[in-house]
């Protein structure tokens, strides 16, 4: 998954064991430097999630969200798409044990691959805020401060 590039746009953080994510130091290390608290496992297939074409279509409409959206793909796969300076996709190819961090105000989709099946960890800073505001979005602060990092970097 690695991509320098991609990495430029958002925080792709690390490859980990996603075979031991229940009792894993490492993944636990992250949570407390981050502050990551909360979690919970997602798993996106036709039969496990209800409303499934609903959301797929909903995740694969250019978004962004004013916190950070923070995935551990715990088995299966996926793609997310961020704009890059020029406004262009840059496709990410997500699979099991990647860690990704999409910073507040960053345009973004998801979607499955042809296999239909990801299982990811959803973690936030705080309580979840789970707003996806489509685009045009460029009215917020954390748009602001995105636009900001992104001509800084
Ligand atoms: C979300 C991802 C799919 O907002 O971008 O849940
Ligand atoms: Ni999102």
């Amino acid at each position: 998954m690695l991509m320098t590039r991609a990495l430029r746009y958002s925080g792709v953080c690390c490859s980990l064991d996603a075979d031991k994510y229940e009792n894993d130091p490492e993944l636990e290390k992250i949570r407390r430097e981050r502050n990551y608290s909360w979690m919970d496992i997602i798993t996106i297939t036709r039969d496990k999630l209800p409303n499934y074409e609903e959301k797929i279509k909903m995740f694969y409409e250019e978004h962004l969200h004013l916190d950070d959206e923070i995935r551990y793909i715990l088995d299966g796969s996926g793609y997310f798409d961020v704009r890059d300076a020029e406004d262009k996709w840059i496709r990410i190819s997500m699979e099991k044990g990647d860690m990704i961090t999409l910073p507040a105000g960053i345009y973004h989709r998801f979607t499955v691959d042809e296999k239909n099946y990801v299982k990811a960890m959803r973690l936030f800073v705080g309580d979840p805020v789970w707003t996806a505001y489509n685009r045009p979005a460029d009215h917020f602060e954390a748009r602001a401060q995105y636009v900001k990092f992104l001509a800084q970097a």
